[in-house]
């Protein structure tokens, strides 16, 4: 993808950070091609907290790392779609077109990724504290003086405690909780408008998994990031999201205002999902039926073998998006 990139007009609204229409991400496989994000749609705000939530395999990750367009190791193409990107000058650019040179200085400075499993992006030979500075140089062109100074301040803003003992700290002996706090730091130290967070909290345990969760909200209020929040569990997200949008096998199902998806929700997936959230004790159970197959997705509502209210329109054609209250939608026939 070396096409050059394309100035776009900038929209009128003033918060929009991020916009992305209609993507398309494909994998070719031996058995067809599997469409793992399908005509995905949404909007980011700054400052804003949106969450993907979804079971396991419903496009959430690969949606994150089309954005990023971090695709190529793995096979995947986009085959459709735009991601606008507002540039802090106000115009927009379109990530899908970009050329990899300034596609990397996106992912330098824009837009930030920590992901589950922190070991995998930090590298093992360096301190912590190396490798925030190292950022931090490479971002601000300041010297090491500096950077140190920053380094442990960006410590402190992460809630890591004894800044200066802990910057000299490797990877390996940080405990799970400190080196997804060290990976925000450097996500950070490139000052990113956005940050998405595919699943960072999903390997702690539950007390640290709640501080990571409230750390992230409060950068972003703090820092007017526009935070994309992607999680199976959607029981995270219920105290921090100010949107929410459901996928279903590559597709966004139902998309609104965070207390209006919860409070209302308008899709029966939506609502399964809500009724497998435990009451009390911490284990998720499954919604019944399975998830489809990716590469041959049932015809018409793809939840549909799994909908208890599913009728003859449901198997015959894909359902309408549907408005079904302030900038909430569900693509459902009964929404
Ligand atoms: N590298 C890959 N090659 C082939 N298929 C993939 C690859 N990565 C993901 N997929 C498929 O794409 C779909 C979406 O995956 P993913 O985005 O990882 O789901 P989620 O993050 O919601 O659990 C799944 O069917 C998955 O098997
Ligand atoms: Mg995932």
């Amino acid at each position: 993808m070396s096409m050059p990139s394309r100035a776009i007009a900038p929209k009128p609204d003033p918060l929009r950070v991020l916009a992305v229409e209609g993507l398309s991400t494909h994998f070719p496989t031996g058995r067809g091609v599997l469409r793992a994000v399908d005509g995905v749609s949404f909007d980011l705000a700054r400052g804003e907290i949106l969450a993907i939530v979804g079971e396991s395999g419903s496009g959430k990750s690969v949606a994150g790392l089309s954005i990023m367009r971090l695709l190529h190791r793995s096979g995947g193409r986009i085959v459709g779609g735009r991601v606008l990107l507002t540039r802090r000058d106000g115009t927009d650019v379109d990530l899908v077109r970009l050329a990899e040179a300034p596609m990397r200085a996106v992912r330098r400075r824009e837009i930030a990724m920590v992901f589950q499993d922190p070991m995998s992006s930090l590298n093992p030979v360096l301190t912590i504290g190396e490798q925030i500075a190292e950022t931090i140089v490479q971002h601000r062109r300041c010297n090491a003086r500096e950077a140190w100074r920053e380094t442990l301040a960006l410590l402190g803003r992460v809630g890591i405690p004894a800044a200066e003992a802990r910057a000299r700290d490797y990877p390996h002996e940080l405990s799970g909780g400190m080196r997804q706090r060290a990976m925000l730091a450097i996500a950070l130290a490139c000052e990113p408008q956005i940050l998405i967070a595919d699943e960072a909290t999903t390997a702690l345990d539950v007390t640290v998994q709640a501080q990571i969760v409230a750390l992230i909200a409060g950068l972003c209020r703090e820092q007017q990031l526009g935070v994309i929040f992607v999680t199976h569990d959607l029981r995270l997200v219920t105290d921090i999201a100010d949107r929410i949008a459901v996928m279903y096998c590559g597709q966004v199902v139902e998309e609104g205002p965070a207390r209006a998806v919860l409070g209302a929700p308008r899709h029966p997936y939506t609502r399964a999902l809500l009724a497998c959230l435990p009451v009390a004790g911490d284990a998720l159970h499954p919604i019944p039926g399975a998830p489809p197959d990716p590469i041959a997705p049932p015809a018409g509502c793809r939840f549909h073998p799994r909908c208890a209210d599913a009728e003859d329109a449901c198997r015959r054609a894909p359902p309408p998006r549907r408005t079904v209250g302030p900038a909430h939608a569900a693509s459902c026939v009964r929404a």
